[in-house]
């Protein structure tokens, strides 16, 4: 019955075990899953641009080798988690139509422009950063297919944090421009980055019930502070300020005290008014179309060896 299918996945949870793709669980459930898992692989995938823009201007052929491996890793991520999803029962080409018509959200981070090359650094180190925080986490997922796709997205997000970091240590050592370069860059990052973590718990109307089906293991809120707390004494190692007066550490709480992201810009961003908002998805939209011939020809093909196997 259905009571019995029900206490044998509040048992499954409860005891920190997987719940698995051909398991009973409540639509609720499920439905949360393809939410933020078709979220967070869209994320991977358009944030494959701001980066990707600086790809022709790399400042060298090591820098560009390094910053081309790093966007392939992204849309690796984004077809991981695809895939991930489509274990609970939706095809990716119609989650692909839900982030080109809006329908579903994609990271606030991504509808920032990247103004120069130090923000390619600071995207590794701020951006990947924060990803990590709110990642590792979720490689103790309640689901299977994403506890296990989170392990493999965050060893390969941890190296593109440390080549962030390795290039503003290159950057730092340099010339004063090329210092002030990095100051401006994390400037503009780093209350966005904070942002990346969701609006504050007691405005975070999925928190609770994804805590409780373990789909989540950390609120909001206690993975920025671990965040922050993780973020400032790597930013004295660099010898760059953030733009908080209101940072300091707290000895009480063994904490650092920060002040309030502005959540009526994170609203705005979420709502699809970022400033690059419109060109994110223009371009996603330009790269699907353009893509439709590959994906006929590939479907043929398919169609004809099977019809081949057949005779
Ligand atoms: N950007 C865009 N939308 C966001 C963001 C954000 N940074 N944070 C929260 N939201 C949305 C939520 O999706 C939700 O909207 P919805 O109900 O329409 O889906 C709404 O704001 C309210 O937020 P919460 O109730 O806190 O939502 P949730 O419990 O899903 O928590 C979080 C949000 C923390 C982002 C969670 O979904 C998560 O951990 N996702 C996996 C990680 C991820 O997606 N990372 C992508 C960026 S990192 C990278 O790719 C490098």
């Amino acid at each position: 019955t259905t009571t019995d299918l029900e206490a044998e996945f509040e048992r499954i949870v409860r005891s920190d075990q997987r719940i698995e793709p051909r398991d009973w669980m409540p639509d609720g459930y499920r439905r949360t899953l393809i939410r933020q898992i078709a979220q967070h692989a869209h994320s991977e995938i358009i944030g494959m641009q701001p980066e990707g823009n600086w790809l022709t201007r790399a400042p060298s052929l090591r820098r560009k080798a390094i910053l081309m491996a790093k966007v392939q890793d992204e849309a690796g991520h984004g077809l991981y988690l695809y895939s991930a999803t489509e274990t609970l029962g939706v095809d990716r080409a119609e989650l692909t139509e839900n982030l080109i018509e809006g329908r579903q959200k994609y990271s606030s981070i991504f509808n920032y422009p990247t103004l120069s090359y130090a923000d390619v650094g600071v995207i590794g180190w701020l951006v990947d950063g924060a990803a990590i925080c709110n990642q590792v986490p979720l490689c103790r997922s309640s689901y299977g297919p994403y506890g296990r796709a989170m392990i493999g997205v965050c060893k390969e997000e941890s190296f593109h944090q440390r080549q962030g970091f390795e290039l503003l240590m290159t950057m730092m050592s340099g010339t004063q421009a090329q210092r002030d370069m990095v100051q401006e860059s994390v400037n503009r990052w780093w209350w966005p980055a904070l942002m990346m973590f969701g609006p504050p718990d007691d405005r975070s109307p999925n928190s609770a019930q994804s805590m409780a089906w373990r789909i989540k293991r950390h609120t909001n809120d206690e993975l920025r502070q671990r965040f922050v707390d993780m973020s400032v004494p790597q930013a004295e190692v660099l010898g760059v300020t953030f733009p908080d007066p209101d940072l300091r550490w707290n000895a009480e709480r063994g904490s650092y005290d920060f002040g309030e992201p502005d959540w009526d810009e994170f609203m705005q961003v979420v709502k699809g008014n970022g400033a690059t908002s419109v060109e994110r998805i223009a371009n996603r939209r330009a790269a699907h179309e353009n893509g439709a011939w590959v994906r006929a020809a590939a479907a043929a093909f398919a169609a004809r060896i099977a019809a081949s196997q057949e005779e």
